[in-house]
């Protein structure tokens, strides 16, 4: 019996492409809230015996968890085999650790809940910095699939001579799989993030020997845009040529995106993980074998 994939609110269009690639069915299925704010998820596609996807890219996840869960367990409960989470872009991956007292390190509760709800995960490049995959923090298998290759004929495609540029230190195993894919060289800045908005980028030096080369700097997550800017601010005033900047994630605040394509760069472009207008590099093909990969560990 074909792959059930249950699509949260948003993530309709990417289930139906999914469904395209894996020869699969899309539930159908209601999801609202009462006037008092709760969630309400009804499946209405029969699910017994069946591997049920539930397709949801976790941006804004404070508005999709619970809907997220109670899909979960409505499939689970109306007799599904199997139940895994395709996540595209995977939340609450960057609150890894307790930096002052008393705070609740949300990766891991959130891994926690996922992992009492699925069977497996899988992911886009999901944010690991001080944990080293995602094996650490879920207690269900994991697919952490990457957008390198994609970034990287993106690249080959639409600049020339670039010189691939990540703007911390976190960036640099995306930095160095990307420039190695496209014989190019590459350099890491330095971050020093002192609040959500205020974030100072140095660690130019090491770059000055590319300043001939088109500057693609690219980075896991564009949030408040305040890396990128900083970073392509700091590329513009070493002399290098406007930014072609990339995120794999689009999860951009409130104006970020337009703050970004204010600044001095030459273009803003993400993966498609994220719904946005500036997607420009389709996952849907690795996100699909992402899924392959996770159902045949589970069996
Ligand atoms: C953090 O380490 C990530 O890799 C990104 O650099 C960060 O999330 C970007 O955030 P923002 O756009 O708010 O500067």
């Amino acid at each position: 019996m074909s792959v059930l994939l249950v699509a949260l609110p948003g993530s309709e269009a990417r289930a139906a492409r999914l469904a395209t690639r894996l020869a699969a069915e899309v539930a159908a299925a209601e999801f609202r809230r009462f006037p008092d704010g709760e969630t309400y998820v009804r499946l209405d596609t029969p699910a017994t015996g069946r591997t049920v996807v539930v397709v949801a890219s976790l941006d804004r996840p404070d508005d999709k968890l619970p809907a997220l869960l109670f899909a979960a367990s409505a499939a689970r409960e109306h007799g599904a085999r199997r139940v895994v989470l395709a996540a595209p872009y995977l939340a609450y991956m960057r609150q890894d650790a307790r930096f002052r007292p008393g705070e609740a390190v949300t990766a891991r509760v959130v891994a926690r809940w996922l992992s009492a709800a699925f069977d497996a995960v899988v992911a886009v490049d999901p944010h690991l910095h001080r944990v080293d995959s995602l094996g650490e923090l879920y207690g269900v298998p994991t697919v952490a699939v990457s957008a390198a290759s994609a970034i990287a004929a993106y690249i080959r495609e639409t600049v020339e001579r670039p010189v691939v540029v990540g703007p911390d230190a976190e960036s640099g195993r995306w930095v160095g799989a990307v420039a190695e894919s496209l014989g190019a060289p590459c350099v890491v800045l330095e971050k020093v993030r002192r609040g959500d908005r205020d974030v100072t980028i140095g660690g130019i030096d090491g770059a000055a020997l590319w300043k001939s080369r088109t500057p693609v700097l690219l980075d896991d997550i564009v949030s408040t845009g305040r890396t990128m800017i900083g970073a392509a601010g700091l590329l513009e005033q070493a002399g290098f040529a406007p930014a072609v900047c990339i995120g794999v994630h689009a999860v951009f605040a409130p104006d970020a995106y337009d703050d970004l394509r204010r600044a001095r760069v030459d273009r803003v472009v993400t993966c498609d993980t994220i719904e946005h207008p500036s997607n420009a590099i389709a996952l849907d093909a690795l996100v699909a074998r992402g899924l392959e990969a996770a159902l045949a560990r589970i069996g």
